[in-house]
């Protein structure tokens, strides 16, 4: 196998978190949203399965999927030892227009199926009128490529509450995933508890809040008195809410202190203070007003 990566570490065994269908899904996965270099992306995705990664998470949106498909090639790294996850974008939305999205990134990624596949935005009420049928739509193609055989399992990301109580009503099968803004600061616990009572595993997207929330006063006396990097609380805080995460890095390096996060656990009263953090920064994206893309 060629292996790019310099950085040296020890391989962190990722704990699973079990989805409602029974398909294993990484606690951790590698976030690969603006790395699209695929020098970058073969160093990076080599050093991450060094480190102990097993889950890749791309979207249509991200523009890498070839390089990443070149990425997987150069490191010689088998299809079964990696989950792939990828997202159809707002511009293929239906029945029909999902299949064909989901096929094209298949083909990009040259692999015969996704471990997971995940509508990327709900359509909103603010660009949609039919906003809800939209969705019921894009699910049942979403549906469909599960049946098929294409997809192990299918979920959606930026879901509110709402838009999944929307969908529950027409859909066969439930989305097994809801991936959405998770950091400190922006603890969404009522989707978090809808998400968990409906057996709709939460995933975190931006988890270090995009990196703007590392540097916090208080997070940081927790990583001080804990002898652990912001990012370690962050991620471990997630670990301990039930949220799977997605942290994402360039540095190779990063990838070993994102993933050692399994040796300590937070107390109650240190997950309080982590609790009570004001929003300090994030994407903040709210898929109800969202109307530069839709
Ligand atoms: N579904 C969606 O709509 C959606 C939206 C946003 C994100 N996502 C997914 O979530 C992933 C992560 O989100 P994100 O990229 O917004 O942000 P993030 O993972 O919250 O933060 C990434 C930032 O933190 C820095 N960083 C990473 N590890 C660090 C560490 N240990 N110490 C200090 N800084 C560190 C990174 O810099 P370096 O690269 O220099 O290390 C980068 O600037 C994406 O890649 C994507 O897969 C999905």
């Amino acid at each position: 196998m060629n292996r790019p990566c310099k950085a040296q570490g020890e391989a962190v065994r990722i704990e699973d978190m079990l989805l409602s269908n029974g398909v294993a899904l990484p606690s951790i996965g590698l976030g690969t949203w603006q790395i699209t270099k695929p020098e970058l992306l073969a160093e990076l995705v080599a050093c991450a399965y060094d480190a102990g990664y097993r889950l890749l998470d791309t979207a249509a949106a991200y523009g890498n999927e070839i390089a990443l498909a070149k990425a997987l090639r150069s490191t010689g790294i088998p299809r079964d030892k990696l989950l792939l996850s990828d997202k159809v974008w707002n511009t293929s939305r239906g029945y029909q227009a999902v299949q064909e999205a989901c096929r094209k990134s298949l083909k990009k990624l040259k692999t015969d199926f996704l471990d997971l596949y995940l509508i990327h935005w709900p359509a909103g009420s603010k660009l949609h009128p039919d906003w809800a049928e939209l969705n019921a739509e894009t699910w049942r193609g979403m549906e469909a490529l599960y049946q098929e055989g294409l997809v192990r399992a299918i979920g959606v990301c930026n879901f509110k509450q709402h838009h999944l109580q929307e969908l529950k009503k027409t859909a066969a099968i439930l989305p097994l995933v809801n991936q959405f803004e998770f950091h400190p600061g922006m603890n969404q616990e009522e989707l978090l508890r809808y998400c968990q009572q409906n057996q709709i595993q939460p995933q975190a997207s931006s988890p270090l809040g995009n990196g703007q929330i590392l540097a916090q006063e208080e997070l940081c006396k927790i990583a001080a008195e804990r002898k652990k990097t912001p990012a370690q609380i962050c991620l471990r805080w997630a670990r301990q809410k039930g949220v799977a995460v997605l942290p994402k890095t360039a540095n190779p390096r990063r990838l070993y202190e994102n993933a050692d996060v399994f040796d300590f656990a937070l107390s109650a009263a240190e997950m309080q203070r982590i609790d009570q953090l004001p929003y300090c920064g994030g994407l903040g994206l709210d898929a109800d007003e969202v109307t530069t893309f839709g």
